[in-house]
């Protein structure tokens, strides 16, 4: 399947994995490439641009594919040595950067000298046509349904995808509740270039997860989620627990006087002690309502290539039947 997203990127199939904090090492960006898609590495997940620097070279080890490096611009207690990821990944010989936050512009100059190609990762039409208008190469669209931060418009894709199709120049990715080929085949036929995923590449075997993680995906529903930090402007999806219980009743309780600081021990550094230790209680982390789609965990190649088989028989057999006139096989 060719689009151009696949040809932007120099990939077989149009499928990413988005960044994801202490999800995305070398080892899933590796086993994405090599399955046809675009791996993605999280750059902050590296607490210094060396040891940035050093997954890049791991990566580089187990795969011969294109990948690329996710830098993410939330607000932070402290501000990440943001020029030394960026010159990590230019000297990594990285050619592919996944933006996502706030605006990239004052890192587009330098990315793009080093004929790196941006795709920004935004939750709106606005914020998307802005990444087009300052250059970025393609945009992922990230629907209300989305693991991790959704932004604060809650428009799902089935809005958010047409609109981006009718206002976009540029090549965009569906993001957010993609985990199958159905979801793939209605993001190209919404009008997208491909599709992002990110909830659904943790219920793999190479995600280098601890296993309660992937369990707690396959057993979870699309009920089981819930939108934290809303009041500071800084809503996330995460899957519901014990400590997203706590923080949601701070925040009914302190109103708008919330503040960072009020909820760090439900936020601030839990994410080694969840992905790594399978502690799931230890705060609040990402996870998209697609929980709800994902009963197993297969191999990447395993479900990419069952994403893209099944895409094709969607066209070909489903959708093709549907316009046959007979309705007995394929017209033409
Ligand atoms: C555990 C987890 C961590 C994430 N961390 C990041 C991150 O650090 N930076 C980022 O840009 N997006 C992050 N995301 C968002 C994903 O890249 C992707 O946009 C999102 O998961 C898509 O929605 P889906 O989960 O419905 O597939 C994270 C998502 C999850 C589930």
């Amino acid at each position: 399947m060719k689009t151009r997203i696949t040809e932007l990127f120099g990939i077989e199939h149009p499928i990413i994995q988005g960044g994801m904090h202490y999800v995305g090492f070398a080892e899933l960006a590796a086993a994405v490439a090599n399955a046809g898609g675009l791996g993605i590495i999280t750059g902050l997940t590296q607490r210094t641009p060396e040891l940035l620097a050093n997954e890049i070279r791991r990566c580089r080890e187990l795969t011969d594919k294109p990948f690329g490096v996710n830098l993410t611009f939330l607000p932070a207690l402290q501000s990440p040595d943001y020029p030394g990821y960026v010159r990590a990944i230019i000297e990594g010989g990285v050619k592919i950067v996944e933006t996502a936050g706030n605006n990239p512009q004052k890192w587009l100059p330098a990315l793009r000298d080093a004929g790196v190609k941006v795709i920004h990762k935004c939750t709106s039409v606005r914020h998307a046509l802005k990444a087009q208008s300052i250059g970025c190469d393609a945009v992922s669209v990230d629907g209300f349904e989305c693991g991790g931060h959704p932004g604060e418009d809650d428009v799902p894709n089935f809005i958010l995808l047409p609109r981006a199709a009718d206002e976009l120049r540029l090549p965009f990715v569906a993001s957010g509740g993609m985990a199958d080929a159905r979801s793939l085949v209605a993001a190209l036929a919404l009008g997208a270039d491909g599709m992002n995923m990110g909830t659904r590449f943790i219920a793999t075997q190479e995600a280098p997860v601890h296993d309660n993680v992937k369990r707690a995906i396959v057993a979870a529903t699309e009920l089981d989620t819930r939108l934290v930090m809303r009041p500071l402007r800084n809503t996330e999806r995460v899957l519901k627990n014990a400590a997203v219980d706590r923080l949601l009743e701070k925040e009914r309780t302190l109103g708008a006087d919330l503040k960072l600081a009020d909820i760090i021990p439900e936020i601030a550094g839990v994410y080694p002690r969840i992905m790594l230790e399978g502690d799931l209680d230890a705060g609040a982390w990402s996870c998209g309502m697609v929980v709800g789609l994902i009963h197993d965990i297969p191999t990447v190649k395993e479900l990419i290539d069952r994403i893209m088989a099944e895409a094709h028989a969607l066209i070909d057999e489903r959708l093709a039947r549907l316009t046959d006139s007979g309705g007995s096989g394929r017209a033409g």
